[in-house]
């Protein structure tokens, strides 16, 4: 199987050297890919544009090691599921007391699970009831049958640039040549059955006029759901606050619930997350990600009135809802979840403060550098998360920006990954309260570098 680069004419002397440096500090990786592609297929966790993905054997606060023994500053961080970092003590001595003294898997109701809830209930002002499933991608398909089965319809709004899940309902773009106002849904790759085309409505994301289209559905509409921050195109502003609570108004008068996706909002923006940060208040929520301390994790909360559906179908109550799952609940992932969230809790005053601070100073510093070198680049950034985009002009929402990267961009990452940092495939990235103010400095020193990389090859 062929593993090495394709190098065409239009690559520069950087963008050669960086091809070389990275097959040749690379080779376990790729002898390991080679066996790995007869067996899987390897989805979208890819490392960036490389011919291979880069394997990763270990991880360390803030860093990672590949299987070559090259070390990185990570800031995929477990899809921005491990806040405090790899490996933080309180969650390792979690995990191992739970299996060394008392098991991973019953398929039962266990005393782990309340602890976790009531973390949940204690940080999120809509939550008054709570159920746990395995990922945000679960999270969303409950909270869509269980407003299809509260409200008695059957559609559901999403806004431009979402996500929330890999499920049918969770994927799907605005057709490119459809008006800003009025997007049109597209789902995203094959296979989406046309029944799901007919039930969404597409809403223009940070637009008035989705209210309008809101209103125009209202009879149809069960659900409306959002990201605060979506993570396309991450901000955290003012306008957004404003955004939700009309969003909120709109959907009461309206008769449609009104739903965050709290999957990285949650326990990131602030312990209360995106509703905390906002002080807005949502009819139901979705959560994954940090709630699990690492683990696979998803949970849908909600008010008790919607959220009692979940139990209603074994009380006879025809609007009860199906949920279920083998992992479910199970007590590794709760005891995990129970000791990061109690971790936030406790000391809330310094992890927020700290991961939205560094994310705001990474932004701002490679922001400055782009400016000052005039450099068609910029960072966006919602507090701790942030993505790094080749083009000056700004980025409201996602309609902003193109499906097909530019080549500036694709060189930039392969340059990253060579100075030792590491992003997602997705680029999305996250720091921890793991990376302390001198990481990020030398991140950012990183980064600038990859920066002067591209431009020696007249890219930027
Ligand atoms: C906003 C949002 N919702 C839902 C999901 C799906 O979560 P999971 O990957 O755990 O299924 C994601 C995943 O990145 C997400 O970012």
């Amino acid at each position: 199987m062929n593993m090495a680069f394709t190098i065409t004419d239009d690559i520069g002397a950087a963008g050669r050297a960086v091809r070389e440096s990275l097959s040749r500090k690379n080779q376990r990786s790729q002898e390991l890919t080679g066996r790995t592609r007869e067996l899987m297929n390897m989805g979208s966790a890819a490392s960036v544009e490389m011919p291979f993905p880069v394997l990763i054997e270990k991880g360390e606060g803030a860093h990672l090691i590949d299987a070559d023994g090259n070390r990185y500053i990570d800031f995929q961080i477990g899809f921005g599921s491990l806040i405090l970092g790899h490996r933080h003590p309180v969650i390792t001595q979690a995990i191992l007391d739970q299996v060394e003294n008392r098991g991973w898997q019953f398929g039962l109701h266990n005393p782990n699970q309340v602890p976790l809830a009531e973390q949940l209930i204690k940080a999120d002002n809509c939550v008054e009831r709570v159920i746990f499933c395995n990922t945000g991608t679960e999270a969303s398909m409950y909270a869509i049958r269980v407003s299809r089965a509260f409200t008695g319809k059957n559609k559901i709004g999403v806004f431009d640039g979402f996500y929330h899940g890999a499920h049918d309902y969770g994927i799907g773009i605005a057709d490119p040549a459809s008006p800003r106002d009025a997007p049109v849904y597209r789902p995203l790759g094959a296979g989406v059955l046309p029944a799901v085309v007919e039930n969404q409505v597409m809403l223009p994301y940070r637009s008035p006029a989705a209210f309008d289209l809101i209103r125009q559905h209202k009879d149809e509409l069960a659900v409306v759901m959002i990201e605060a921050a979506q993570s396309s195109n991450p901000h955290m502003n003012d306008e957004i606050r404003d955004y939700l609570h009309e969003l909120k108004a709109v959907c009461a008068a309206s008769g449609v619930l009104f739903m965050m996706d709290e999957v990285i909002t949650g326990f990131r923006f602030a312990y209360g997350g995106a509703q905390e940060f906002y002080g807005v208040k949502p009819d139901l929520a979705t959560y994954g990600k940090a709630l699990g301390g690492g683990l696979p994790i998803g949970a849908v909360g909600g008010r008790a009135d919607i959220m009692r559906l979940f139990n209603a179908m074994h009380e006879g109550d025809p609007k009860g809802i199906m949920s279920g799952g083998t992992f479910s609940g199970n007590p590794l992932t709760m005891a995990a979840g129970y000791a990061q969230t109690r971790y936030f809790d406790e000391h809330r005053d310094k992890v927020y403060p700290h991961i939205n601070g560094q994310g705001e100073r990474l932004a701002k510093m490679v922001n400055d550098y782009a400016h000052s070198k005039n450099m068609a680049v910029q960072v966006l950034n919602a507090g701790s998360m942030f993505q790094i985009y080749f083009r000056k002009e700004p980025i409201r929402s996602a309609r902003d920006l193109n499906m097909k990267k530019p080549q500036a961009e694709t060189e930039f990452y392969l340059h990253l990954l060579d100075n030792g940092v590491l992003v997602p495939g997705t680029r999305r990235s996250f720091v921890s309260f793991a990376h302390t103010p001198e990481l990020i400095d030398e991140a950012v020193g990183r980064i600038t570098r990859s920066l002067d990389l591209v431009r020696e090859d007249g890219l930027i």
